[in-house]
């Protein structure tokens, strides 16, 4: 048995970019059916952006729209609007994610939605909650990232490099996508009670800061005590009102850090990650490991609260053994004594893994043309009765003919649409004309 989960459930998608369509990717890779809305001639500007060949969609494309059907379609036209109309009353899921107020311009907000067909679940992604004086933004990764204090917490905190700083996760993009499949599934599981479908507002905002909570949590706890122990700055520095950034510490209360390993004169990522945890017998085994057993007698190490006051001194011993060391012989190294370590895997090093293309971690999907194979994330958990598939991008408008058939338009109206702007750019008009 492998029974898709999503299998029956028809998406009609308008989302572009990255957020919306990693939302509706993973719903396709569940199983339903994903039709994606593409202005004719244009499409989803990521086709376009960041190309390695003009003639070919991007990997930015290819790695957010597969098995998915490219549906071209003008919503602003009258046709268009008949359409989309037609789409909407047999769907369970319209996805969008224009600027504010787009949607309503075209005529295909919420309330119009729901009055279509009131089954249909209705996801929105923008940039900020409903309640923010930012809501009417239009919204990048970036924007999300500086307003959830992703930014303000991300970075080094001293010397030239001491400003807010952007991670490299997509915490405002393809997290808003996952955030909001987590709130499709929930109203459709609630369609299963009520029958009717809602409305899900997901904001960039909302995804960013829900992975921010422990800055929350550290702001709480510096209005009441005015220092954070597991800062790099604790105890040696005084801490601002509100919460700095902490270069590579660790984001709870075990001692963290980056170090510095062999061979990092020629690779800039030469480095480990290691944790002392904070149990008596977890820091026993560390001591053991490293060959550092003095430590276990010296009241400056030997209690959790102790090496959160020398951490400084921790980290230039720690430094020192780690830097004779290759990064993977490091985990070789400390793995036995349970030490919580990893090596610091580059991009390169990461779609080398072998052991990653398990079906679901890194898959290779074949586009066919002059693309060929390449690479993406898969569903990001497994289920044990279901195994999705991986399956080729749409080219633009490239299922158009098909969907417009299914929805019962003949021939003779598919033709038009192709001539009348609709679901085919307007024929420029001739020279002279
Ligand atoms: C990403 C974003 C900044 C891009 O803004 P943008 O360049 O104005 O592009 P949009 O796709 O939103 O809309 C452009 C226009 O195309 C129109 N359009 C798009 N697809 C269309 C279609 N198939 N048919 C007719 N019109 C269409 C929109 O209605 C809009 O028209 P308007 O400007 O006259 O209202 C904006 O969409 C946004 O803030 N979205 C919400 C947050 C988000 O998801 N950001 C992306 C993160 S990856």
């Amino acid at each position: 048995m492998n029974t898709a989960p999503l299998q029956g459930i028809k998406v009609i998608d308008f989302t572009s970019v990255q957020s919306g369509p990693s939302c509706t990717q993973l719903l396709a890779w569940l199983g339903a059916e994903v039709i994606k809305i593409e202005r004719p001639g244009t499409g989803d500007a990521t086709r376009k952006e960041l190309q390695f060949d003009p003639n070919e969609p991007s990997y930015y494309f290819l790695q957010l729209n597969s098995d998915k059907k490219s549906l071209a379609l003008d919503a602003a036209t009258p046709d268009g609007k008949e359409i989309l109309t037609r789409l909407i009353k047999t769907a369970d899921i319209f996805v969008e994610n224009l600027h504010p107020g787009a949607m309503d311009k075209l005529g295909f907000s919420w309330e119009a939605v729901h009055q279509l067909n009131p089954r249909c679940i209705y996801g929105t992604i923008k940039g900020f909650p409903e309640s923010s004086r930012f809501k009417d933004l239009k919204a990048y990764e970036p924007i999300a990232q500086v307003t959830a204090a992703a930014a303000t917490t991300t970075g080094w905190y001293s010397g030239p490099d001491n400003i807010p700083t952007q991670s490299g996760a997509a915490l405002g993009d393809s997290n808003t996508g996952m955030h909001l499949t987590i709130g499709l599934l929930a109203a459709l599981a609630q369609r299963e009670k009520t029958g009717e479908g809602c409305y899900v507002y997901q904001s960039m905002h909302n995804a960013c800061l829900n992975l921010c909570r422990i800055k929350t949590r550290d702001q709480l706890t510096l209005d009441r005590i005015g220092y954070l122990t597991q800062y790099p700055q604790y105890p040696n520095e005084k801490f601002p009102d509100y919460v700095p950034r902490s270069g590579n510490t660790e984001g709870s209360g075990v001692l963290g850090w980056t170090y510095k390993c062999k061979g990092w004169e020629t690779d800039p990522n030469a480095y480990a990650y290691i944790i002392l945890q904070r149990g008596v017998k977890d820091f026993e085994k560390a001591c053991q490991a490293f060959g550092f057993e003095d430590w276990l007698t010296n009241p400056d190490f030997n209690t959790a609260d102790a090496r959160d006051r020398h951490k400084d001194e921790i980290i230039d011993r720690i430094g020192k053994w780690a830097i004779t060391r290759d990064k993977y012989d490091i985990v070789k190294e400390l793995a036995p004594y349970g030490v919580p370590c990893a090596p610091v895997i580059n991009t390169r090093e990461l779609l080398n893994d072998e052991s990653l293309y398990d079906g679901n971690t890194l898959v290779r999907i074949n586009q066919g043309g002059n693309i060929g194979e390449f690479v993406t994330v898969g569903v990001p958990f497994t289920m044990s009765n279901y195994q999705p598939t991986y399956g080729p991008c749409p080219t633009l408008g490239g299922n158009t003919d098909e969907v417009l058939a299914a929805y019962g338009f003949t021939a003779d109206e598919i033709a038009r649409f192709k001539t009348n702007g609709t679901t085919a750019p307007m024929p420029k008009p001739a020279a002279g004309k």
